[in-house]
């Protein structure tokens, strides 16, 4: 049905709404019934607008995590969280072999990267961060009182270790560390991460951000919490909001060394993080095959853009993360604007980076509509 209001089975107005249909918009190619049988849990069709923004998981939670929370909605929210962020606690420690007192939650990995920021910098002591990087750090640095060092990434688009570790030596008081990074979506491998890591100067702290952790499929990567186990002075951060599909319930922890973890909770929201939420992030950890799956279509939908991409002969950075930064040879504020206006969003603009524009990656229905829109946009 073309260009009319429907309203799917779960109340999502599809992208045949009026909004869209006035603008002369067609959005065929709806979740296959295979599709639907893969991933229940997502919108059957491309919902208007389509967010491929904020690297968020389109698929949404698992239906463990969605039957967790519908148990414990009347039984779990009078309470305030204390077992069961306990428990959350207590499994990602198990998980990640470490004990409890190396682990901190928070409402979401923003909530570890404000407190990280908050107790390990200061007026005199810089947060030294890679531009463009995920920007929380530096814009906590004000609560601190402290100075941003911003070091351009390399020309391969990663961070530039070696610069940022000189940097650090003059005044740093926190390294942030995004692998695999964002917006770039690069990754540094195992050999560099760890050369890089055991010359971080004495009194700092390396900050690192693991929020696309999942999605990295490389034999040469491998996660900082290793050095976390072996006792260095790093904050590993995670989150639940991504491949989880869990952004909207905020929940995101540290792995780190337990003398650091105990200075950043001095920071730390109390009763945090929200109740149902921690439930949910239990239940998914108790199934990892809705990961599995979405790691795994997420590298199919990759895979199909840069196929798309070569053919509108764009580059593009090889990126091991659910987005992709596109080099459109010209400024990208007009090509994000006019995708916004044919009801497509995709990631705001990076200044360092005036002619990239990074697309989140959404369901394989979702790119579709996006790739058109795309090309309309670029010959117009
Ligand atoms: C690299 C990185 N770190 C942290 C976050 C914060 O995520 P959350 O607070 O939802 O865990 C994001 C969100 O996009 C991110 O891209």
């Amino acid at each position: 049905m073309q260009n009319q209001a429907t309203v799917s089975r779960r109340g999502f107005i599809t992208g045949t709404t009026l909004g869209v249909a006035s603008l002369g918009l067609n959005w065929p190619g709806l979740l296959t019934a295979g599709e639907r049988g893969l991933f229940p849990e997502a919108a059957e069709v491309p919902a208007a607008p389509i967010r491929l923004n904020r690297n968020e998981s389109p698929y949404g939670l698992a239906a463990t995590s969605i039957q967790a929370i519908q148990n414990a909605i009347i039984s779990q929210s009078p309470r305030y969280p204390f077992e069961e962020p306990a428990k959350l606690a207590e499994a990602l420690a198990d998980r990640n072999g470490v004990s409890k007192d190396h682990v901190l939650l928070g409402c979401g990995s923003i909530e570890i990267l404000k407190m990280a920021t908050e107790t390990f910098c200061s007026a005199t002591r810089s947060a030294v961060v890679a531009e463009p990087t995920f920007e929380a750090v530096v814009s906590y640095c004000p609560l601190a009182h402290a100075t941003p060092v911003k070091i351009d990434l390399t020309k391969e688009y990663q961070h530039d270790l070696p610069k940022m570790l000189a940097a650090a030596k003059q005044s740093g008081g926190l390294i942030f560390f995004c692998n695999p990074s964002n917006p770039a979506g690069t990754y540094i491998g195992k050999r560099e991460t760890e050369e890089f890591v055991r010359q971080v100067p004495a009194g700092v702290t390396l900050l690192v951000d693991e929020a696309y952790f999942e999605y990295i499929d490389r034999p040469d990567y491998e996660s900082c919490v290793r050095y976390v186990r072996e006792g260095l002075p790093i904050i590993v951060s995670r989150t639940f909001s991504k491949v989880y599909g869990m952004a909207g319930l905020r929940v995101g922890y540290a792995i780190g060394h337990p003398d650091l973890i105990k200075q950043m909770s001095h920071h730390r929201l109390a009763n945090n993080p929200n109740q149902l939420a921690t439930t949910a992030a239990l239940a998914a950890l108790k199934d990892e095959t809705h990961v599995h799956r979405i790691r795994r279509r997420n590298q199919e939908v990759r895979e199909s853009l840069f196929q798309d991409l070569h053919r509108m002969e764009l580059k593009f950075i090889p990126s091991e993360t659910n987005f992709v930064m596109v080099d459109l040879g010209r400024p990208a504020g007009p090509v994000i604007k006019a995708l916004e206006q044919r009801q497509v969003l995709v990631g705001r603009l990076f200044p360092s980076m005036p002619n990239h524009m990074r697309v989140t990656l959404g369901t394989p229905d979702e790119m579709k509509v996006f790739v058109r829109e795309f090309k309309g946009v670029m010959k117009a």
